[in-house]
């Protein structure tokens, strides 16, 4: 007997947790059921404030494109990055957190060791095939005590994972639909990136991945 192993999804390997380093967890699974759930909210969100291809302080178009929702967002524009209570496109609010992404923020981070997070900003990202983040550090929050809780959605990524030094040659770390990325304490500043996401067809997400990114912002 064949097995075609085209058609079978990686994401179906059951839930598992790995530590990956001190300060950062990698909950393989951990959202996968509850996924529909979470892309019907980001499809709720995106109705209001939409997705978007901003533009870093250095002039170019990101690659992917960025919504948010809750109290504060993260955008970048020509002068630079910043958080801000309003949608800098429509001029109204950001949407409010919906419950069932508070909740996973809440249950992730405390799998990953930060029982307590009160998570008050989430910045939603799409890729499209070729899309990708250059190595960074999430540190535009100026308050480094809560963790950061990474979730992934739709086609699979190579998570890039550095260390706190820029010059560190990262680990490549393939990502799942459904896995939960957190770190914080000592890796709370650590550099991270995506690779540049392979052309692909997911059953929920089409040809996107999504990545939700919760934090605690000061603004
Ligand atoms: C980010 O660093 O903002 C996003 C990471 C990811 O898409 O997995
Ligand atoms: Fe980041």
């Amino acid at each position: 007997m064949t097995r075609d192993s085209g058609s079978l999804w990686p994401d179906t390997v059951a839930p598992s947790v790995e530590q990956l380093a001190e300060g950062i967890t990698l909950l393989r699974g951990f959202c996968r059921d509850e996924a529909p759930a979470l892309l019907d909210a980001i499809a709720e969100v995106a109705a209001l404030s939409p997705f978007r291809r901003m533009i870093v302080p250095g002039g170019h178009t990101m690659s992917v494109a960025m919504t948010n929702v809750g109290a504060l967002g993260w955008t970048t524009d020509r002068t630079g990055y910043r958080y801000t209570a309003r949608d800098p496109m429509t001029g109204n609010a950001w949407p409010a957190m919906p419950a069932a992404l508070l909740s996973l923020a809440q249950r992730a981070a405390a799998a990953g060791g930060f029982p307590g997070f009160t998570t008050n900003a989430c910045l939603i990202n799409r890729y499209a095939a070729g899309a990708r983040l250059s190595l960074h550090q999430d540190k535009n929050e100026r308050d480094y005590a809560h963790p950061i809780v990474s979730v992934s959605l739709g086609l699979p990524a190579t998570f890039l994972l550095g260390t706190l030094h820029r010059t560190d040659t990262p680990r490549r770390i393939r990502i799942e639909h459904g896995d939960v990325l957190v770190w914080g304490g000592p890796a709370r500043l650590v550099y991270h990136g995506v690779a540049p996401i392979r052309q692909g067809t997911h059953p929920l997400t089409g040809e996107s991945r999504f990545n939700l990114t919760f934090r605690r912002a000061v603004l």
